[in-house]
């Protein structure tokens, strides 16, 4: 079977086509970061008008480099929760007109689901039950799969997504968007254990991010000897490269932090789990894939995905809709689909 997959739910333009046991056949990204950089975050509009440009193009050279033609598509799948609305609207009429004209059954895919199939594509089959840990820029959850297709939110932040705070962190430190890669480069010349941090307490496996931006704020401030009236867009302008680094540094390995000590509740929980999975753009960040291997695979398979696959793509959409339609997902109405900006996993 092959699946045609497109994504386009915030600043990728995404296309790929993937075959059997999430083979990827091919996988386009076209990425807006250069043109929403000059912004220090996403704008929403210029996401839209920017997947428009791209879509059509992506898609032809998505079918281009896997040699085949859209007559040889057995299905479309497509991201169509959550997300920016004007950018999901892009991916998913696109989707719905190719499958009206070509008549290929549709496949919606929640974006969070497509991010943890992503630990698919790279040959790996990870083992059931398993603790998934989606790190992204908009989410961040815990979920238990016990099988293909099923999935249950052990956990949630309350407040910012890790992304979010890596992002924010950047700013303050006068690094560029997107934060998490100038986090994690400017960390590499400091010393992580320069600024204490605190571990923020939440109950259960809930996840909470905010006081963290809020403690590297202040941090920065008392560093500084500067009131804490003082606006955080001029802290940077103070700032030494070498203190850059440090705080770059204490607030991954604080991160890092935090997400092994939620994992590690989730396992005495949920004992019978036998696979970690990383996934999300912050998964890219090798000092958290490090610390959750160093700390978890004696006693467990952790699984992260390639670089390239942590950040939105289009191959783990089709991934996600593979082994969905394998679970005994049926198609939907092309006619009737609709987009979401917010809603869970279900
Ligand atoms: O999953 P993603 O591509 O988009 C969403 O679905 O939100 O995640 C984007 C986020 C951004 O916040 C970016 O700063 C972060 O992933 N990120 C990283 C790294 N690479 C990307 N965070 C930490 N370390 C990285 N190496
Ligand atoms: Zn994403």
């Amino acid at each position: 079977m092959n699946i045609l997959a497109i994504e386009s739910s915030c600043d990728e333009t995404a296309c790929a086509i993937i075959a059997d046991e999430a083979r990827i056949l091919s996988n386009v990204v076209v990425s807006q970061i250069d043109i929403h950089s000059a912004y220090g975050g996403v704008i929403p509009e210029i996401a839209a008008r920017s997947h428009i440009e791209a879509i059509l193009p992506v898609v032809h050279q998505a079918l281009a480099d896997a040699k085949l033609a859209i007559t040889d598509i057995d299905a479309i799948a497509v991201t169509h929760t959550p997300g920016l609305v004007g950018s999901l609207l892009i991916g998913t009429l696109t989707a719905r007109t190719l499958s009206v004209i070509h008549d290929i059954p549709l496949y919606p895919v929640h974006h969070l689901k497509s991010h943890i199939y992503a630990n698919w594509l790279s040959g790996h089959n990870p083992d059931f039950p398993l603790i998934a840990l989606v790190l992204s820029g908009g989410h961040t959850q815990i979920i238990r799969m016990t099988a293909h297709n099923d999935f249950t939110i052990l956990g949630s932040t309350r407040d910012d997504a890790i992304g979010e705070v890596f992002d924010k962190v950047a700013k303050i430190l006068g690094l560029p968007y997107p934060g998490g890669p100038a986090i994690a480069q400017a960390a590499k010349s400091g010393n992580d254990q320069a600024y204490h941090l605190p571990i923020p307490q939440v109950s259960g496996l809930d996840f909470s991010f905010s006081g963290l931006k809020t403690a590297v704020l202040r941090a920065v401030q008392q560093a500084l000897n500067l009131p804490i009236s003082t606006p955080s867009h001029v802290l940077k302008d103070h700032l030494s490269a070498q203190q850059i680094a440090d705080f770059a540094a204490s607030f991954q390995t604080t991160a890092a932090k935090i997400i092994a000590l939620k994992l590690h509740q989730a396992l005495l929980d949920y004992p019978d789990t036998k696979s970690i999975l990383l996934a999300g753009g912050v998964s890219a960040n090798q000092i958290i894939r490090d610390t959750i291997t160093q700390r978890f695979h004696h006693n467990h398979h952790v699984f992260f995905p390639e670089p390239a696959f942590c950040t939105d793509n289009a191959a783990m959409v089709g991934a996600a809709a593979y082994y969905a339609i394998q679970a005994g997902t049926q198609a939907t109405d092309p006619y009737a689909l609709d987009i979401s900006p917010r809603s869970p996993i279900s």
